[in-house]
């Protein structure tokens, strides 16, 4: 994490404003948004500035945007010191921002600061040619191509620390060089070999439409009479060989299956006494559940918003018992004063068994 504070005074510019270029651009930026919100526009205000800046924000440009948007400083401030993608501070003509999370890390990230160590110095730090400065960030973003840096506006991928060697060198030589991954891959394409979506028929349109194909196919084989092809697609297998079908099974009771098993067969009588009604076990119906009191939808019971509705008016003996006085709400309520034996001295000491004809 690096730490945000604004660069010492004496390299603070005395003023700052945008070019007519500038201002128009940020004029149109403002109008995307409606009336009274151009607040909206500090984050691309504060990049522009940037931009005209060679790649760092002064305290003046952020006061100028500040100005420009209808917004207190402090509130630009806040914008400007929380966002990495803003320099608070000089940075070289070639700004390095190296990556340093887990998976750029694991491949090879810690070679890479190394490198920026001895050929750039600290970070935070401009070359004295000017020409390169840098900063460890989070990911950027370009993991695939792991480990990379982010050179101005654009990512160089794949690297090793030769790579970049040669990459800073190019760049202060003022050699063209190329973005993207450093290796000779494509984008983010297997490192080794395409092993996958090589099917020609996935990009010449032959498969457009395929499902359709083998729907209608399948519908045409449907014969005229509306006899169903086992095989076709409206006939569904059940899950189970019995689901929702009628199966014939042994009656486990008939006279057949009866004598099969060694059993002698059920006598007519018998028949008829188990078809008797009256010998039949006849449960009584419930009786009907009592009337319930019509309920309340809510869940809670409500509290009385004022003192007469159920709550203790000034003046009045209230609902608290008084010891020794009788009950306050009928002969259900005790409040234990009536507990006291009779004739017990309120002054005794306790333990002391209260004397007997007082
Ligand atoms: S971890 Fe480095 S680009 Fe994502």
């Amino acid at each position: 994490m690096s730490v945000r504070r604004l660069a010492r005074a004496e390299i603070q510019p005395a003023t700052f404003a945008f070019t007519e270029e500038n201002e128009r651009w940020l004029a149109a930026q403002v109008a995307k948004y409606p009336d009274g919100r151009q607040a909206s526009a500090v984050i691309p205000a504060l990049w522009q500035a940037q931009k005209q800046h060679d790649g760092w924000l002064p305290k003046p440009a952020i006061e100028a945007v500040a100005a420009r948007l209808g917004m207190p400083i402090i509130r630009v401030m806040e914008v400007a010191t929380f966002y990495t993608m803003f320099n608070l501070e000089p940075v070289g003509r070639w700004f390095i921002q190296l990556c340093g999370t887990v998976p750029c890390h694991v491949k090879g990230a810690l070679d890479l600061k190394q490198v920026l160590l001895e050929k750039v110095g600290d970070q935070q730090h401009v070359t004295p040619d000017g020409n390169f400065s840098w900063l460890e960030v989070e990911c950027l973003g370009a993991c695939c191509n792991a480990p990379m840096v982010q050179i101005n506006d654009d990512y160089y991928e794949d690297l090793t620390p030769d790579l970049l060697i040669g990459l800073l060198a190019d760049l202060a030589e003022g050699r063209t060089v190329k973005p993207g991954p450093q290796n000779g891959r494509r984008s983010s394409e297997p490192l080794d070999a395409v092993k996958t979506l090589q099917d020609p028929a996935l990009f010449d349109g032959s498969l457009v439409g395929g499902w359709r194909k083998r729907f209608d196919a399948a519908a045409s084989a449907v014969p005229a009479d509306g006899a169903r092809d086992a095989s076709g697609p409206g006939d569904p297998k059940a899950a189970k060989p019995d689901a929702g079908r009628a199966i014939e099974r042994p009656v486990a009771d008939a006279p057949a299956q009866r004598a099969q098993n060694g059993e002698a067969p059920i006598k007519p009588a018998e028949q008829a006494q188990a078809s008797d009604p009256g010998k039949t076990s006849v449960v009584d119906p419930a009786p009907p559940a009592p009337a319930q009191p019509p309920q309340s939808s809510k869940s809670y019971v409500a509290t009385p918003s004022k003192p007469e509705d159920g709550r203790v008016a000034a003046g009045s003996l209230g609902t608290t018992p008084i010891s020794g006085a009788p009950g306050q709400g009928g002969p259900g309520r005790r409040d234990g004063s009536d507990t006291k034996p009779v004739g017990a001295d309120p002054n005794a000491s306790p333990g002391v068994a209260p004397k007997e004809g007082r």
